[in-house]
Order: C-alpha cells, then structure tokens, then sequence
C-alpha cells in the first residue's frame, strides 16, 4: 500500500499535528510505503514571509525526522523541489468543480479573515490531490479538518478517471479514531490551530511552559474528571490527550482520577507531558546540530520522489493528448 501526506511548514508543530497526523505516519512507515512532504507551496497561499518560510521548511524537517520518520524507510521531500506537482495541479483543475471549491469549510473560514484571499487558497485543494495522485497514493493519514480536502481529492480522481481512463486509485482517509480533531486548551469549541498560537502546546515545548499552559487551561465549572463531549469539552479533550501519550484508555483515567480535582488531575497530566514529549526534545536538539545530514535527507528524498512523480506526469500527459 502506498501512503501520501504532507505538513505545511507555517511554524511550530503542536501537539494535535502530531496526534492526528505524524503519530499515524511513524506508525504507517513500518508496513507501507510511505512518502511525506513538506508541503511550502500549501504555505504561500496565505500572506507569509519568505526569510521565515525557508527557515521553516528546515525546521519542519527537523521536527518530521525527531518524531521518529525514519527516511531508511520513508521519503521525506520539499513540494516545490518537484515540480511536477504544479504541473498536475494545474491539468487536474480542469477537471475541478469550482464549485466545489468554493464550498471547502477551509476556504470559507480562511477567506472570511482574509478579506482578499487570493485564487491560491481557493485553488489550494486542487494542489493537495496533485500532492496525493501524483504518488498514486491509496491512502492518506491527516486530521479530521483535512477529510473535506480528501473527499474532493476523490471526486478529483474519479473525475479524471472517468474523462481520460483508468489512472488514479481513488484515495482513502486515515484518522485516528481518537485524536483525530485536538482541541485548543484555551477554547476547548475550536480546534488546535497553528493560526491561533495562544492554544497551542507544541511538540517541543520546555517543561515550564507545558506546565503552565497545561494548568490554565480552560476547562468546566463542575469537579468530576469525566469524558463528556457535550458538558465537558475541556476535559474531555485534556482527558483524550493524557490517554493517547500515556497509552492508558480513557476509562482507566477516569477512574484514577475519580477522587481528584482538576488541579491534581492537570499536575498529573503536565507530568505526562513532560515525560512523554523528552525525547522530542532530545531528538531535535541534536538534530540542530547536523544540519548537513538534514539538508542531505531532503536531497535523496526529492531524488526518490522525482522518479515516481516523472513517471505519472508521462501517463497523464499522453492520456490528456498532450504528449
Ligand atoms: P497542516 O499543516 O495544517 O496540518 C498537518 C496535519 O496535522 C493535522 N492537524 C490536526 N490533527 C488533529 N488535531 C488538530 N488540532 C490538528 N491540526 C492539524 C492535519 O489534519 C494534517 O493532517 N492541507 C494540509 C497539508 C497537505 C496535505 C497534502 C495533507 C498538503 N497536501 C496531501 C495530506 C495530503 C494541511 O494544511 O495540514
């Protein structure tokens, strides 16, 4: 099985990129073909600044290769190193409904705070299915915000499929059952977002800082540590991420905190943090140090990826007549 999936290198990564998207892709790399990328044309489409970006799209390698994407086994590249995805992205747009992309919830959202988005980010899941068909991916690991993109990444597909014959297998969603939409800890209604820095706890967060965020964050008036979507959706989350970097199902937490307020239940889980998100640190911390090995990492996977890109750029060339 191939899989396909991609982060935007728009910063630091947060704790719910890693539950619902990279926890998935280390665990993926063992039984499948995995190749993952740093998706920097994804991250222009919104107004940026191109002396961070660069620096970011190192980073992003940093933070992939320290949560264990091992590039023995997976191909780790830069989007726009391969050009053939903009090639596919600009053929497969005239097999896109425009009105499916204006009915994307990510452009809606994003263009409401934009007020002058550009064609880019309305054009941009038309890149995300070049990223996936382009590798002929079957499956694709993200979080539950991505699904809507990967529904029209089908639609796309069989579009394709349909006009100029067999090509693209159509590509399924992997999300994790839970983990899958980690919530703000300082609004518990809206998603962990890297636009929105001020809820976010990332991977490589200092123990001080994973302390304080965790205890102020925002949960219920009541006293009872209980998983509760509805009445308790601060809990409920906090509950969902001590159980996923502890290993210890929700039950069992609830249980063992029966007795507990928020307070202790929220030390605790800072102490979770703490252990659990160490190696991260370590990880990455050495990673800095070996830029060159980085940089070369990127190279050989681009090579890698070059060769598979090339030869579905040659098939969908000659199937559209332009060969
Ligand atoms: P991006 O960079 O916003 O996010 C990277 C991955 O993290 C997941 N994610 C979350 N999962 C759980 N809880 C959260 N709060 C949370 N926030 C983010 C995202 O779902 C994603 O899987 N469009 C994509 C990048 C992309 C891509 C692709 C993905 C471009 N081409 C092809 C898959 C396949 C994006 O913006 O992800």
């Amino acid at each position: 099985m191939r899989i396909f999936s991609g982060i935007q290198p728009t910063g630091q990564i947060h704790i719910g990129n890693y539950l619902g998207a990279i926890s998935q892709f280390v665990q993926l790399q063992e039984k499948a073909e995995c190749i993952f990328s740093i998706v920097d044309l994804h991250a222009i489409t919104v107004p940026y600044n191109p002396q961070e970006l660069s620096k970011n799209i190192f980073d992003a390698a940093v933070c992939y290769l320290a949560s264990g994407i091992d590039p023995e086994k997976s191909i780790l590249f830069v989007q726009s190193w391969i050009k053939e995805h903009t090639e596919l992205a600009w053929l497969l747009s005239t097999v896109t409904p425009t009105g499916d992309l204006l009915r994307m919830t990510q452009y809606k959202e994003k263009s409401k705070q934009l007020r002058d988005a550009k064609a880019g980010l309305l054009n941009y899941p038309i890149l995300m299915a070049s990223d996936i068909l382009l590798y002929k991916a079957e499956a694709v690991p993200v979080g539950q915000d991505q699904k809507q993109h990967l529904e029209l990444t089908r639609t796309v597909a069989k579009a394709f499929n349909s006009r100029f014959g067999e090509t693209f297998p159509v590509p399924r969603v992997i999300l994790r059952e839970s983990g899958d939409k980690i919530m703000a800890l300082n609004n518990p209604k809206k998603k962990m977002s890297k636009t929105a820095p001020s809820g976010c706890l990332y991977l490589f967060e200092e123990p001080e800082a994973i302390k304080k965020k965790v205890m102020a964050s925002v949960t219920d008036s009541g006293k009872k540590v209980k998983y509760d979507l509805e009445k308790k959706p601060g809990i409920s989350n906090l509950l969902t991420i001590y159980s996923l970097f502890s290993g210890k199902p929700i039950k069992e937490l609830e249980k063992k905190f029966k007795n507990s307020n928020y307070s202790s239940f929220k030390k605790s889980l800072a102490e979770q943090l703490i252990v659990s998100l160490e190696p991260f640190r370590r990880k990455k911390k050495e990673l800095l140090t070996r830029e060159v090995y980085v940089r070369e990492v990127l190279r050989q996977g681009a090579k890698r990826a070059k060769v598979i890109a090339a030869s579905t750029m040659a098939e969908v060339r000659q199937k559209m007549g332009l060969a």
